[in-house]
């Protein structure tokens, strides 16, 4: 729609006044950051030439986003994840640096208490699923071993469901595990499903109304830290997925699908263990980023 030079005489001049209204911030970077929302918000705005009845639509939608947000849902963060934005602010925060493992979305499900697990033990706890057995190294991006790093490792199982959301206390599917003298790590979880975000709230009615699926692609969430270099925050994704390149939060990268090998029922496995019916085995060899990069 072509407007009048008048008419854009009159909304330049709204968006100019806006952004002086900041001229007086003392903190320098928060006038940075309310000067940057006001043009790109006012940009959209003039942009799409939003009706009224689209303002109040939006204005409805947050509203009742904030309505269904408490200390265990946070649709503000879903909002975020679902449009790219949570993404976005990963991949400006983690910049590659020396073939360090790229980072992912973190998502809403990790908890600080996780259980701790000995090398090689089961960090399933009995939830349901097909056992998988994950094993790997911690480096820095020089090749030299990070002995003593933590991974705190956490999935949902085959139902497609986190302990907490079957029950607010249960820990299960989850652990915490500290790399040996060498840098390495193994353990029993689960081989990873796809499922969808919590999409009953109006986030879910976005995806709905836009023509798109709630469903994450499947993977297994790991947070890895070691002093003095960048925590890293990521997954890894089962090749093969039909939902990798359609995941609803944006979350997969090339570089962190791993090949999540099916064995047979009766297969020797690592560690001795049996296991009744069949099993995967995965390989993830972490290389963390210096801190501060
Ligand atoms: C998750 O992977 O757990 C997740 C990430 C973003 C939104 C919802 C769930
Ligand atoms: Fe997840």
């Amino acid at each position: 729609m072509s407007t009048t030079p008048e008419q854009e005489a009159v909304e330049a001049a709204l968006v100019e006044r806006v952004v002086g209204s900041f001229d007086a911030c003392a903190d320098r970077r928060l006038q940075q950051l309310m000067v940057g929302l006001t043009r790109h918000l006012h940009a959209f705005i003039r942009e799409v030439r939003l009706t009224e009845e689209e303002w109040g639509a939006a204005i409805d939608f947050l509203t009742r986003a904030g309505h269904i947000t408490d200390d265990v849902r946070q649709e503000f963060i879903l909002l975020s994840d679902t449009l790219g934005a949570s993404m976005q602010t990963i991949n400006v925060n983690n910049a590659a640096y020396e073939g360090a493992t790229e980072a992912t979305v973190f998502g809403p499900f990790f908890v600080e208490d996780a259980p701790d697990v000995e090398l090689g033990g089961d960090v399933s706890f009995g939830a349901p699923g097909e056992p998988c057995w994950v094993e790997g190294s911690v480096t820095d991006t020089d090749g030299t071993a990070l002995p003593g790093a933590v991974l705190e490792v956490w999935e949902a199982d085959e139902d497609g469901l986190y302990d907490v959301q079957r029950d607010a206390g249960s820990r299960a599917a989850r652990g915490r595990l500290v790399a040996d003298d060498q840098g390495r790590f193994r353990f029993w979880g689960l081989t990873p499903t796809p499922y969808p975000i919590p999409d009953d709230g109006p986030v879910g009615q976005m995806l709905t109304a836009t023509g798109r699926s709630p469903m994450r692609a499947a993977h297994l969430h790991f947070m890895v830290s070691h002093p003095g270099t960048r925590t890293l925050v990521t997954h890894i994704f089962p090749g093969g997925d039909p939902i990798g390149d359609k995941d609803s939060v944006f979350g997969v990268k090339e570089s962190l699908v791993r090949s999540f090998e099916q064995q047979p029922a009766g297969a020797p496995t690592p560690d001795g263990r049996v296991v009744d019916g069949t099993w995967s085995r995965a390989r993830f060899d972490i290389v963390l980023a210096p801190a501060g990069v």
